[in-house]
């Protein structure tokens, strides 16, 4: 499985950690947004990372800044990404299995790596359940799709 990360420059550090946490586990790990301390706007690495899963280049995504809510938001814009913001790991496995999310997002200056390795965990040992979940899930999607929503008009 191939997994995106990106980051701004208030996560680089926890990006590098992460990433080699990733690849300890076996997964391939492609790396979008920056390597260095300098300021690097965070709608950049959020749109590279959100495109990289909507296009089927990766398979999923991991995004840090500093508090993982800017990246999620520039990655939501992209048609087809569901992207949500973890500070701990019940939040994170039951975004996969309910809300099946495609990316996870955090903030460097929120959790401790250790932490951040049992999120980004918990949230990829998951598995969607599909069933009572799909009907909400298609309705994000033709949100996301259409700009509107039929079940919103009843
Ligand atoms: C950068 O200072 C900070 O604004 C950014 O990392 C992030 O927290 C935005 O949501």
């Amino acid at each position: 499985m191939k997994i995106g990360i990106g980051n701004d420059h208030a996560a680089v550090e926890m990006k590098n950690i992460i990433k080699e946490h990733l690849e300890e586990r076996g997964f391939e790990v492609v790396n979008f947004g920056t390597d260095s301390s300098e300021s690097f706007d965070y709608p950049v690495a959020g749109y590279q990372v959100g495109r990289a899963v909507a296009s089927g280049e990766v398979d999923l995504g991991v995004l840090i800044c500093g508090t993982g809510v800017g990246i999620s938001l520039a990655a939501n814009k992209v048609t087809g990404v569901r992207a949500c913001v973890c500070s701990e790991p019940y939040t994170a496995k039951l975004s996969r299995m309910h809300n099946n999310t495609n990316i996870i997002a955090f903030g460097a200056r929120v959790v401790g790596s250790e932490l951040a390795k049992m999120i980004v965990d918990e949230w990829l040992d998951a598995e969607y359940e599909g069933g009572r979940h799909q009907r909400r899930v298609d309705m994000l999607t033709e949100i996301d799709e259409t700009g509107a929503l039929a079940a919103a008009e009843a």
